[in-house]
C-alpha cells in the first residue's frame, strides 16, 4: 500500500513535468504552430494509462488529450471497462499539434525526430505514475513505446511489455471510427477484456 507521501511525490514530480513541457520550444516549428502544450489528464494515481499519437485541433484548442471524436469513442470505451476517464490516465506521444500548412484540413503523423524530441516527457509520465497496464492506442503510440514496427493487427491481443509494465496494443479510435468494421470492435474489445482481467476488474 502506498502511503499519502508518495502520492504528493507524485503530483509534485507530474506538475514540476508539466510545468515544463508547457515551456517546451524543442520542435520550434510545432511550438510556433500550437495553440497550447496537450500534456496529458487524469489521475496521478491510475492502475490504467492509454498512450495516444498527438493533439488533433479539439485537443490543441481545448489543452486535453482525446476529446475530439475519436476521444468521446475513447471515453466510451474507458465507461464500457465500468470505470471514467478520472480514474485512468490519458497522454500522447506528442505533446504538440503536428503542424500544418495553413488552413489545410486534418491532421498529420508525428515525425521520427519528433517521436523522438518528445518521447522523454511520455517515458516520464508513465515513470511517475507506474500504471500497472499501458495500452497503447495505434500504430504511432507501439512503436514509440516499444521500438516495433509490425503494426496493430500483428500485435494486438497479447501483452508487451514496457520497462516492466504489460503493454497492450490496440486500434486508435480515429481507426475504428474511419474504418467500421465489426470485426476490429470486436478485437477491440477482446483486448479491453484482457485489461480488465489483468486489473481483476469486474467483468
Ligand atoms: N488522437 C490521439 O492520438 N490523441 C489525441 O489526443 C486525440 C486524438
Amino acid at each position: 500500500p502506498e502511503s499519502s507521501a508518495d502520492r504528493e511525490e507524485r503530483l509534485d514530480r507530474l506538475a514540476a513535468l508539466r510545468k515544463e513541457a508547457i515551456g517546451c520550444r524543442r520542435c520550434p516549428h510545432l511550438a510556433s504552430f500550437r495553440s497550447q502544450v496537450v500534456f496529458g489528464v487524469g489521475n496521478p494515481n491510475a492502475r490504467l494509462f492509454f498512450a495516444g499519437e498527438a493533439p488533433g485541433a479539439e485537443e490543441d484548442r481545448l489543452g486535453e488529450p482525446f476529446v475530439g471524436p475519436a476521444g468521446k469513442l475513447l471515453t466510451r470505451m474507458i465507461e464500457a471497462m465500468g470505470l471514467q476517464r478520472e480514474d485512468v490516465y490519458i497522454a500522447n506521444i506528442l505533446k504538440c499539434r503536428p503542424d500544418l500548412p495553413e488552413g489545410a484540413p486534418g491532421n498529420r503523423k508525428p515525425t521520427p525526430e519528433e517521436m523522438e524530441t518528445c518521447l522523454p516527457y511520455l517515458r516520464e509520465q508513465i515513470g511517475i505514475i507506474r500504471p500497472e497496464v499501458i495500452v497503447a492506442l495505434g500504430a504511432t503510440a507501439l512503436e514509440g513505446l516499444t521500438g516495433l514496427r509490425k503494426g496493430i493487427s500483428a500485435l494486438r491481443g497479447s501483452f508487451l511489455d514496457f520497462q516492466g509494465i504489460p503493454l497492450l496494443p490496440t486500434f486508435h479510435p480515429s481507426y475504428l471510427l474511419h474504418k467500421p468494421d465489426l470485426r476490429l470492435k470486436r478485437q477491440v474489445w477482446e483486448d479491453l477484456l484482457l485489461v480488465m482481467e489483468r486489473l481483476h476488474l469486474p467483468i
